[in-house]
C-alpha cells in the first residue's frame, strides 16, 4: 500500500508529522510526501520539517504566492503529473488551506482516494476562504477523519456517509504532547526578556483582521492599549507585515514587541508561558485549550466550537472594547474552568494509521 501525503502550508505541518510516524510503524505501508510551496520562507516552512522531524519532501511544486485562483490552479496543475507518477492508492491531504483543495480535485477527477486529516469543521462563514476549503474537499474525499463530534454531525447533516467517516482525535495535539519535553530546549524567553506568565502573545494573519487598513490600525491600537499593562509579543505573518509595512505602521513600541515568525518549539515555548493569548489563528485556539492558557479570538466565529464550549477560547469579535475588558479580566485572575476535549490525548495519527491499515485490508 502505497500512501502520498501533501503539504503546502505552515499549519499542514504540524498535522502531517504524526500520521508519517504512525504510518511509518506499520508493515508495508510506503510513503511519499509532496510540498506543493505554498509556504517556502524558511522560518514559514524549513524549520518546521527539521523541529517536527518530517522527512525531506520527495517533490515539491513550488508554487510560491499568487492570487487564490493562480495558486490553486498552478498547484492542480503541477500536481496532476506527479501524482500520476507516484500512483498512490491513497492520498492523504490536511487541514484547509488552498493546497488541500486542489490537490483533493486533481485526485478526484483521476479516480485516485483522498482522506481528508481534519475534516468536518465548519465555521458557517464562508467570506474565509478555508470554509470553501473545507466544504470542498469533504466532498470529494473517501475517508474522514475527523477531530471533533461536531465534526461528524457537521459531515452527516452534509449527506457524507457515516462509513467515510472515523473520529480520530486532534492531529495537531499529537504533536504538541510529542514535543512538549522538548520546549525546555528553548531559550525564547531569555532571547526576548520576556518573565513566565508576565506577557500575553499575539498573532494575526487572517485577511478579515489584516488585509483592511482600518480594521489592522484599530486591532494596533487596542493592542497598543492592552501592551501598557501587560507587555506583548507578536511575531508577525509575512501577510500581516506586508499590510503593516504598506502601511508604515511604526514597529518599534518596545511593550509591543514585532518579530519575526517563530519556529514550533519557541511558539509553543511562548504559549506554555503567556497570561493571555490573543489570536485569529485555528491551530493556536487548539493548543492554548490544551495547554489551559486563556484565548482570545479576534473573530465572529471559529469551526472548532469545543475550543469555547470546552476549552480556553472566548471569541471577542471585532468589537476592541471587548478585548480589552476580557484581557483585564484574565489579568484579575477571572479565568474559567476549562477541560481537555476527548481524544485530544496525542494518539490521532495512531488512529489514523489503525483506520487506513484496517481499510486497505478491505
Ligand atoms: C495560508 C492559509 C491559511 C493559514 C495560513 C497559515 C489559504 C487560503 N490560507 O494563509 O488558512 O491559516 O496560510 O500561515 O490557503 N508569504 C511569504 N512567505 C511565505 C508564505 C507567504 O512572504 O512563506 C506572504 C506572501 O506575500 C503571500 C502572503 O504571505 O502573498 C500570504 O500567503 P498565502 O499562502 O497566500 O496565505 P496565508 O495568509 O499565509
Amino acid at each position: 500500500m502505497h500512501v502520498l501525503h501533501v503539504v503546502g502550508a505552515r499549519p499542514n505541518f504540524m498535522k502531517v508529522a504524526p500520521v508519517m510516524r504512525a504510518l511509518a510503524g506499520r508493515l508495508g505501508i510506503g510513503q511519499t510526501l509532496v510540498h506543493t510551496g505554498q509556504h517556502y520562507d524558511i522560518n514559514m516552512s524549513d524549520v518546521f520539517f527539521r523541529q517536527l522531524e518530517i522527512p525531506a519532501p520527495n517533490e515539491n511544486l513550488q508554487v510560491g504566492s499568487s492570487s487564490h485562483a493562480q495558486q490553486t490552479a498552478q498547484t492542480m496543475s503541477r500536481f496532476e503529473p506527479i501524482v500520476l507518477t507516484h500512483q498512490p492508492d491513497l492520498v492523504l491531504v490536511y487541514g484547509d488551506v488552498n493546497s488541500t483543495v486542489a490537490t483533493a480535485l486533481v485526485c478526484a477527477k483521476l479516480g485516485i482516494r483522498v482522506g481528508h486529516v481534519e475534516a468536518g469543521l465548519r465555521s458557517f462563514d464562508r467570506t474565509m476562504p478555508e470554509e470553501i476549503n473545507r466544504l470542498l474537499t469533504d466532498q470529494l474525499a473517501d475517508l474522514l477523519f475527523t477531530p471533533s463530534a461536531d465534526g461528524d454531525a457537521n459531515l452527516l447533516r452534509e449527506g457524507i456517509a457515516a462509513e467515510k467517516i472515523h473520529l480520530v482525535g486532534n492531529v495537531m495535539i499529537d504533536t504538541l504532547v510529542h514535543l512538549l519535553p522538548a520546549v525546555e530546549r528553548s531559550d525564547v524567553s531569555k532571547r526576548l526578556g520576556l518573565k513566565r506568565k508576565g506577557y500575553g502573545l499575539v498573532t494575526l494573519h487572517r485577511p478579515s483582521n489584516v488585509d483592511e487598513p482600518a480594521t489592522l490600525l484599530q486591532l494596533m491600537g487596542a493592542l497598543a492599549q492592552i501592551a501598557a499593562d501587560l507587555p506583548l509579543i507578536f511575531p508577525v505573518h509575512p501577510r500581516t507585515r506586508q499590510k503593516l509595512a504598506a502601511l508604515s505602521f511604526p514597529m518599534d513600541d518596545p511593550r509591543l514587541q514585532c518579530v519575526d515568525p517563530l519556529s514550533y518549539l519557541d511558539f509553543l515555548a511562548l504559549q506554555c508561558d503567556a497570561t493571555v493569548v490573543i489570536t485569529d489563528s485555528g491551530g493556536v485556539q487548539e493548543e492554548t485549550t490544551y495547554l489551559r492558557v486563556p484565548c482570545l479570538t479576534v473573530r465572529e466565529n471559529t469551526e472548532r466550537p469545543v475550543t469555547v464550549t470546552l476549552g480556553t477560547n472566548t471569541l471577542v469579535g471585532h468589537d476592541m472594547d471587548r478585548l480589552r475588558l476580557e484581557t483585564q479580566s484574565i489579568l484579575r485572575g477571572a479565568i474559567r474552568q476549562s477541560h481537555i476535549p476527548p481524544l485530544w490525548d496525542g494518539k490521532a495519527g495512531e488512529r489514523i494509521a489503525d483506520v487506513i491499515t484496517s481499510w486497505s485490508n478491505r
